[in-house]
């Protein structure tokens, strides 16, 4: 089988979806790989490296022409993959909910669609989450996009001058970005609150050593550990929490969200006026629709005399590393796939692992939650 690893298109977007390491193992497997020229400057990847590890590297029609499997990180333009053999893979993170005109353009070319942010979260598919890997990236990169825009230090310092303070900093939604940004604030010797509808996130909260702030009443689990929405009256008493805690705060740093619905508004404007001027919000949902009122996606903007910081793409911002571990992530999850004989991925249609990140086959839109 014939593996494609596509030159990234979208604007900004600096990763790649293998690295030299993934393509030897490819290769291990028996397949082989072909990498579109260019793929992986901006995560710090040269083509020589990928022929080192032994792939070829070529034109997009080059590497497209005859690939079993095409990988990217974003979901390609459909009209960039003409020529593509009906029946090839494409493994992406395709934002399904997003660019559903496209997951039917793929359907209409023949393609089998993967959506790696699709895979369900059970145990045998941790080492293939995506979602995971590159929000662990994001909430460390919040913290650290927080300190560069704020005037003052993180940690206490006792100085012959004076005591500097240490910064207050609130996480709001404590899943794997706002776990990570609550550790690395901690790391940098901030005193860290934090926040989440999900019960069971108080305890991992303390077991960092902040503290869990929490208003009665205020839960809402969904399915597959995510949060489920909450009802107006929950949501004014989350309010009420957040406008006698935000005050105090330094930083805050937002991750919340809600699996295919707009991020929930966390922040209000009247609350950010709260804050004291060169306070720092950064809302890692903006590109969702933003939890705070304000954010502007790719920019930071100020109100209030606050700053707030919307980055586009926040794993893209650490391209190497993210690049890395998505290459595992990918490699991970066709690699339990490989069939040892015919030497190809070969997708069983009853594996909730295939069921849960296949949008297409046969032509059609074929995942449950795009039809229902
Ligand atoms: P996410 O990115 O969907 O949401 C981020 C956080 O925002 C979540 O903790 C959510 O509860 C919270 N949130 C939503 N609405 C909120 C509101 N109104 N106010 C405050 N917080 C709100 O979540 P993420 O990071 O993708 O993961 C959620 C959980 O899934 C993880 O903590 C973990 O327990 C579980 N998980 C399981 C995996 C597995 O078993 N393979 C892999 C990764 C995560």
């Amino acid at each position: 089988m014939k593996i494609a690893v596509l030159k990234e298109a979208a604007e900004g977007e600096r990763r790649v979806a293998a690295t030299p390491e993934t393509i030897k193992k490819y290769i291990t497997l028996g397949a082989s790989v072909a990498v579109e020229a260019g793929a992986g400057l901006s995560a710090s990847i040269t083509d020589a490296d990928y022929e080192a590890a032994g792939a070829s590297v070529g034109s997009r029609e080059a590497v497209l022409e005859g690939a079993g499997a095409v990988l990217g990180v974003q979901g390609p333009d459909p009209a960039s993959l003409q020529g593509l053999t009906p029946g090839a893979l494409l493994a992406a993170a395709l934002n399904p909910f997003g660019q559903r005109e496209r997951v039917g353009a793929y359907a209409a070319l023949g393609v089998e669609a993967l959506a790696m942010e699709f895979m369900p979260r059970i145990t045998r598919a941790q080492s293939m989450d995506v979602l995971s890997s590159q929000s662990n990236l994001a909430g460390y990169k919040a913290v650290l996009d927080a300190a560069a825009e704020y005037g003052r230090a993180f940690p206490m310092m006792m100085t012959a001058a004076g005591t500097i303070p240490a910064a207050r900093i609130f996480v709001m939604g404590v899943g794997v970005a706002g776990l990570q940004a609550i550790a690395t604030a901690r790391r940098l010797g901030a005193i860290v609150s934090a926040t989440d509808v999900r019960p069971e996130t108080r305890e991992q909260i303390e077991s960092l050593g902040a503290k869990a702030v929490f208003a009665e009443g205020l839960e809402a689990s969904g399915t597959g550990g995510y949060a489920a929405e909450l009802s107006d009256e929950q949501k004014a008493r989350q309010a009420e929490l957040v406008s006698s805690h935000i005050a105090k705060q330094d930083i805050v740093i937002t991750t919340a969200l809600i699996p295919g619905r707009p991020a929930p508004r966390l922040v209000s404007d009247a609350q950010l006026a709260t804050m004291r001027p060169g306070s720092v919000i950064v809302d890692l949902a903006v590109e969702q629709g933003g939890n705070v009122e304000g954010a502007v996606l790719g920019a930071v903007t100020e109100r209030h005399g606050v700053r707030i910081v919307g980055h586009r793409n926040v794993p893209s911002r650490l391209a190497a590393d993210a690049s890395a571990l998505y290459a595992r992530n990918l490699y991970n999850f066709l690699s339990a796939f490989w069939d040892t004989e015919a030497k190809r991925v070969v997708l069983p249609d009853d594996d909730e692992i295939v069921k849960g990140v296949r949008l297409t086959q046969g032509g059609k839109v074929v995942n449950e939650r795009l039809l229902t």
